[in-house]
């Protein structure tokens, strides 16, 4: 029995800031954000919108799918939680109307703890088969304005359903880990806003890269040359170019700029237009590359690194089932990043000083947001989540 993904689904705001548009505000040429970078546009979220609704809405085409009845487990990954007690989770399974013997729980690492998140589910799954675990990873990733990380911000979240005999993607049971106790990225329970030690993390990345998969030679029997595509964490694009450069220079694979380019560039398509969604943004270049890649890809194997800051990161691999093609949302994907509606430089700065109220008193929210799920108001401390 093999388990992994059967079913990928992601969302992200209908808002947009194109890079031009900061690039000129700063007097800078766009170039170091188009082609430096590799960023086009970065998703800014809705101020009636935050990881719950994301994630309710990035699951809803899931659910449509395959009904809530098998779903045993929702397991929620982000780094942008709304409680510091309560799980998000436990709103998304309201909205969607999840069966009360659902499970659910919050994990955080990070951008990592999707990737811990799915293999807490495949190993739930193993036990038992007949069971499918919803993971959900859903992130606002937010920098100071006037920092070197505010052309990487962004917003997203990505739904998947794991199961047994997969549709999608086997995944191995064999990984790579690295972990290791450094600042690069982080965020004190009292900031709205990460702080990076940008050069710094960009190395570290590379590091824990190098470690993990030294990790997984050791445990797996899969080699570099075995793997067809690479799907990395994306903090923005280029990182995953360089990133792997980088891993085949280690394994001195043999392979042309333009081959190594090619095992990635398939994986990059949404996030340079949607920016960094944290815990999302590896799985979202998964569904760039599922729905993307001109060449049949069942069979393949695609190799994984996940990273989060602090720093865990893992190496792992998956193989493509085949008939993955006709299991995919890329209609309703292509639709919903078409659709989205481009900011002003002074409307970006108003989203991002949208208030956030934390005196107790009643706040309606007024309705922005083009997905199915808002935030309606905050009152007396709570949440309120409504279905438009
Ligand atoms: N045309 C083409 N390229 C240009 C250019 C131009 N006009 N101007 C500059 N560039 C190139 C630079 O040469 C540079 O390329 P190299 O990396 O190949 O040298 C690239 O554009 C970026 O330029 P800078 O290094 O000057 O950029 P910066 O200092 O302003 O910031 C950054 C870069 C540090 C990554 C910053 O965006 C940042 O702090 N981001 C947030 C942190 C981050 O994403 N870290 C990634 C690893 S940590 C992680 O992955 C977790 C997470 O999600 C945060």
């Amino acid at each position: 029995m093999s388990v992994g993904i059967d079913e990928i689904s992601f969302y992200t705001s209908n808002y947009f800031l194109d890079l031009r548009t900061l690039a000129e505000v700063q007097q800078i040429e766009s170039d170091k954000y188009y082609t430096g970078i590799g960023q086009e546009k970065m998703s800014m979220a809705a101020p009636d919108e935050d990881v719950v609704t994301m994630a309710a809405n990035a699951a809803q085409q899931v659910i449509d799918r395959v009904g809530v009845d098998c779903i045993s487990s929702l397991l929620f990954a982000t780094e942008t939680g709304v409680d510091q007690s309560k799980a998000a989770g436990v709103y998304v399974h309201r909205l969607l109307g999840l069966n009360s013997n659902c499970r659910v729980v919050e994990l955080k690492q990070a951008c990592y703890s999707a990737t811990a998140a799915i293999q807490m589910a495949c190993a739930l799954v193993a036990r038992q088969p007949e069971k499918k675990v919803l993971v959900i990873a859903s992130d606002i990733a937010r920098y100071d304005l006037g920092t070197s990380g505010e052309a990487t911000q962004g917003c997203g979240a990505v739904a998947m359903l794991i199961s047994a005999n997969p549709r999608l993607v086997e995944i191995d049971p064999e990984v790579g880990n690295h972990t290791e106790d450094v600042m690069d990225f982080w965020r004190p329970n009292y900031r709205a806003t990460a702080l990076v030690d940008g050069k710094y993390s960009t190395k570290i990345y590379l590091k824990s890269l190098k470690k993990a998969w030294e990790n997984f030679v050791d445990a797996s029997s899969v080699a570099f040359n075995d793997f067809s595509y690479f799907c990395y964490h994306l903090p923005f694009s280029r990182m995953a170019e360089k990133a792997h450069k980088h891993l085949a220079k280690i394994n001195q694979a043999g392979l042309t700029l333009e081959q190594i380019e090619q095992q990635v560039e398939d994986t990059l398509h949404y996030n340079r237009i949607i920016g960094n969604s944290y815990t999302a943004s590896m799985y979202i270049g998964l569904s760039s590359l599922l729905e993307n890649c001109k060449h049949n890809l069942a069979g393949k194997k695609v190799g994984f690194f996940s990273y989060g800051s602090g720093c865990v990161s893992e190496f792992f691999s998956g193989t493509v089932v085949s008939g993955y093609d006709k299991c995919l949302h890329t209609l309703n994907h292509k639709q919903m990043l078409e659709s989205r509606q481009e900011v002003s430089y002074d409307e970006y700065l108003k989203l991002c000083s949208y208030p956030d109220p934390r005196d107790g008193e009643h706040h309606d929210i007024p309705a922005s947001t083009a997905g199915r799920y808002r935030l309606a108001a905050i009152s007396g401390h709570k949440r309120e989540y409504v279905v438009c």
